[in-house]
């Protein structure tokens, strides 16, 4: 199912749907790992009532014209609800007066090694019943290292993961853990 007004992007109603079921409407604490334009967390605002996202990216590729893009896009919400912190992903994490979430979603670098570190820092920081979405699953390099993660931590999973499979040619595919 491809979506309309974001043709290269995952997020149909079917995600949103999802995460209803896994965590209800009121969201208080969401961090997204690589934000780049801010469309997932445009989709999840016009979804959801969530207190506070923190949008994690270096924005390096991007210059300045891509973080205008996430500006405009988010800009009703930005430093109100939404925080863009620039930098590495897994330096953030050794801020911890960001706290702990409610859901997790891992966008950033697609590298199998930085993925697995995406999680092995981030995953303690999501509470008891929060959510784990990671994006781009399709490519073995991404959907290995998740699958690598969680088989280790299957006992602390609430329930069984579930693989959100979008796109003509599956090229949207997240997986989805509650933890
Ligand atoms: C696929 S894009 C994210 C798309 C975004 N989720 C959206 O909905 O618009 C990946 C982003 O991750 C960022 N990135 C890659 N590695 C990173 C890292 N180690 N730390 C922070 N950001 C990173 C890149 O700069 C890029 O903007």
């Amino acid at each position: 199912m491809e979506n309309e007004k974001y043709p290269n992007m995952v997020y149909d109603d079917r995600m949103w749907d999802l995460i209803r079921s896994k965590l209800g409407e009121n969201i208080e604490r969401v961090l997204e790992l690589g934000s780049r334009y801010g469309h997932w967390v445009e989709g999840l605002l016009e979804n959801f009532t969530i207190d506070r996202i923190y949008c994690i990216d270096f924005w390096k590729k991007c210059r300045w014209r891509w973080a205008k893009e996430w500006f405009e896009r988010l800009e009703p919400h930005v430093f109100e609800t939404v925080f863009p912190l620039r930098g590495q992903s897994h330096e953030w994490a050794e801020i911890r007066l960001l706290g702990d979430f409610d859901l997790l979603y891992v966008d950033a670098n697609h590298k199998s090694e930085e993925v697995f570190r995406d999680l092995k820092c981030w995953y303690p920081r999501v509470r008891s019943g929060g959510l784990i979405i990671c994006h781009d699953c399709h490519a073995t390099k991404v959907l290995n290292p998740v699958m690598k993660f969680f088989r280790n931590l299957r006992r602390e999973i609430t329930d069984r993961p579930t693989l959100f499979d979008s796109g003509p040619d599956h090229e949207k595919s997240c997986w989805i853990v509650k933890r």
